[in-house]
């Protein structure tokens, strides 16, 4: 299996929850490295980029709200198989539908307020780390 890089966040509900940590052992436990991290609040330009691909759906406005609610935490996630590690650690994107013990089942609220984002794809992946960070704050420790 492949080492790949993933961009995870921790979207404003789950920071007010105050369980970066917790979220960041999940990983770890996980056998993910935190090997990129930033906390930032994003303006109504960048989370419209962010989230371009769902400009048509029907909660595209409601998103963008709720990312620029508050500080959210972007991390790069590193590891084999990160991608689909990230999103299993996650669970299902309605926390009704979630796992017991995925980070949307234990710190969502809603679909729509759902505590956590993680790359779908390796595409998307490095779209979503270049867009927030450069090559160089990127540290890979083997
Ligand atoms: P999506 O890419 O389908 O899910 P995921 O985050 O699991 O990859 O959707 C992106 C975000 O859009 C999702 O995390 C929350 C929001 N969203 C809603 O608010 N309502 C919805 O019905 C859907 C499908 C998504």
């Amino acid at each position: 299996m492949a080492v790949e890089r993933t961009l995870s966040i921790i979207k404003p509900d789950a920071v007010a929850q105050n369980v970066i940590g917790e979220i960041y052992s999940r990983f770890e436990r996980a056998g993910l490295q935190v090997v990129a991290a930033r906390m930032t609040h994003l303006g109504r330009e960048q989370a419209e980029g962010f989230y371009a691909v769902h400009r048509e759906r029907p909660f595209f406005n409601a998103l963008v709200e709720f990312m620029m609610s508050g500080p959210i935490m972007v991390q790069v996630l590193e590891g084999e198989d990160a991608i689909r590690k990230n999103r299993e650690i996650m669970g299902a994107t309605n926390p009704a539908e979630a796992e017991a013990g995925t980070i949307r089942h234990d710190y969502a609220e809603s679909i729509d307020a759902n505590a956590a984002h993680g790359s779908d794809s390796p595409e998307t992946a490095a779209t979503e780390i270049a867009f927030f960070f450069d090559s160089n704050d990127i540290h890979s420790r083997g």
